[in-house]
C-alpha cells in the first residue's frame, strides 16, 4: 500500500521524540497501520540545531506555512505551539488544502477549535488532537468516541504535569518552587512560556476543550474561573497535610441546572482519595456519565515520549481511515451543531 506521507512542523521535545519513534518502529507501524508511515517533510526555526535525530534524507522547509502549503504530504503535524502565528496560520492552510492535521496544541484549539473544526469539515479533512489534553491519556478518544450516547455530568482532574510535578516534589522532598519548575523545564514538561503552566492557563485550555467534547457547547476558555499555583508555599502544603489533605491543581467542568460551571484552582483533596495519590508528571481525568458511571484515567501527562505516543496514535488512525468513510466529527458533534455556551449562575 502507498505510504502515508507526514510533514512535521516543530522538532522540539515532542517533534524530535515523534521522529525517533516513527523511524525506529517503521516495520511494526507498517504492519499495524496497513501501510508505511513516511516522514516526508519537516521544519523548525533553526535548521542547524542538533536534535539527536537523523533528518538528512527528509525535505526541509523554511517555514511551517510553506510546508503546509507546498509539501507533498497527506498529514500535517503541528508541534510548534502558540495560539496564533505560525501554528494557527499553517494549520488553517493545511486544512483548507484538505490535508489531515494532527496537533498537540491546546492553546490553539482553545482559541480557535470551533473555527478549525468547521474548516476541516468543509474540506473533508481530519483534525486529531489526542496529545493536546493530558499527554498520553486517551481522553479525547474516550469523550469523542467511546462515551457516545452517554450524558456527561462532570469532567475533572489533574491536567498539567508541570504543576503536579512541582507540588509533588515540594511536598515529598521539600524542594523550592523555583527549583522544581526548573527541573520540569529541563525534563521537557513545561510550556515554552512556563507561566502558562503555573498560572493555570494550560489547564484552562485543556478544560475548555474537554467541556466542549463533554457537553457539546462552544469552546469558552474565557468563562473559566482561573487560579494557578504560584501562591502555593511549602507551608500551605504542610498545613493541608496536617488536616489530612493534599493540594492538587484541578480543572473541573460540570453541568448544573442553570448552565455549565468551569473552574481551575488549587484544591485540597482528601489524602486517601485516588486523585490525591497521583504524583509527579502523571495526570488523571475523571468523567462522570449516566450509562457508564465514573471513568478514571490515569497516566503520563507530559514529556516527549508520552506526548508523541498520542500524536502517533492520531497519525495511525488517519493511516487506517478509508477515504469517503464516515469520519468522527472533530469536536464529537459537527461544529455547526454545537450549542451556545451558558455559564452557570
Ligand atoms: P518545544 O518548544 O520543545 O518545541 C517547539 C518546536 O517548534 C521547536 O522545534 C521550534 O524550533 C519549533 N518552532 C517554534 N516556533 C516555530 C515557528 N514559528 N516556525 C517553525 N518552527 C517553530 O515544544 P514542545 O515540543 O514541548 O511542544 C510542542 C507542542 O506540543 C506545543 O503546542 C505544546 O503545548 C504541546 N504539548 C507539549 C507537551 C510536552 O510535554 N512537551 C505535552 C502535550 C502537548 P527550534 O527547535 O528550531 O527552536
Ligand atoms: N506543559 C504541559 C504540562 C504539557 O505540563 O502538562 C502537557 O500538555
Amino acid at each position: 500500500a502507498d505510504a502515508l506521507r507526514v510533514g512535521i512542523a516543530g522538532l522540539g521535545t515532542v517533534g524530535a521524540s515523534l521522529v525517533r519513534i516513527i523511524q525506529t518502529r517503521a516495520n511494526e507501524l507498517a504492519v499495524t497501520c496497513g501501510r508505511p508511515i513516511e516522514i516526508a517533510a519537516v521544519t523548525a526555526r533553526d535548521r542547524t540545531r542538533d536534535r539527536g535525530i537523523d533528518i538528512s534524507a527528509v525535505t526541509w522547509f523554511d517555514s511551517a506555512e510553506e510546508l503546509a502549503a507546498n509539501a507533498e504530504i497527506d498529514v500535517f503535524v503541528e508541534l510548534m505551539g502558540g495560539a496564533e502565528g505560525a501554528a494557527a496560520d499553517s494549520v488553517r492552510a493545511a486544512l483548507r488544502r484538505g490535508l489531515h492535521v494532527v496537533t498537540a496544541n491546546k492553546a490553539l484549539l482553545a482559541a480557535s477549535g470551533v473555527e478549525l473544526a468547521r474548516i476541516a469539515e468543509e474540506n473533508g479533512a481530519l483534525l486529531n488532537f489526542e496529545a493536546a489534553v493530558a499527554g498520553g491519556i486517551p481522553v479525547i478518544k474516550a469523550l469523542r468516541e467511546s462515551l457516545t450516547g452517554n450524558t456527561i455530568s462532570r469532567v475533572y482532574g489533574i491536567m498539567n504535569g508541570t504543576c503536579n510535578y512541582i507540588l509533588t516534589r515540594m511536598e515529598k522532598e521539600g524542594l523550592s518552587f523555583a527549583d522544581c519548575l526548573k527541573e520540569a523545564q529541563r525534563l521537557g514538561y513545561a510550556e515554552a512560556d512556563p507561566a502558562f503552566d503555573i498560572e493555570g492557563n494550560d489547564t484552562a485550555h485543556k478544560l475548555a476543550i474537554l467541556t466542549t467534547l463533554a457537553f457539546g457547547t462552544q469552546i469558552a476558555p474565557d468563562e473559566i474561573y482561573l487560579e494557578g499555583i504560584t501562591n502555593i508555599s511549602i507551608d500551605d502544603i504542610h498545613a493541608a497535610a496536617d488536616l489530612g489533605y493534599r493540594i492538587k491543581l484541578l480543572g473541573v467542568a460540570q453541568r448544573t441546572e442553570t448552565g455549565i460551571e468551569q473552574r481551575v484552582h488549587p484544591t485540597m483533596v482528601p489524602r486517601d482519595s485516588v486523585i490525591a495519590q497521583v504524583d509527579g508528571v502523571t495526570n488523571a481525568v475523571a468523567i462522570e456519565s449516566d450509562i457508564l458511571g465514573e471513568l478514571l484515567m490515569v497516566g503520563p501527562g507530559a514529556g516527549g515520549n508520552a506526548t508523541a505516543s498520542s500524536v502517533l496514535g492520531d497519525i495511525a488512525d488517519i493511516a487506517k481511515s478509508r477515504p469517503g468513510a464516515q469520519q468522527v466529527p472533530v469536536l464529537g458533534i459537527p461544529a455547526a451543531s454545537l450549542t451556545p455556551y451558558k455559564r452557570a449562575q
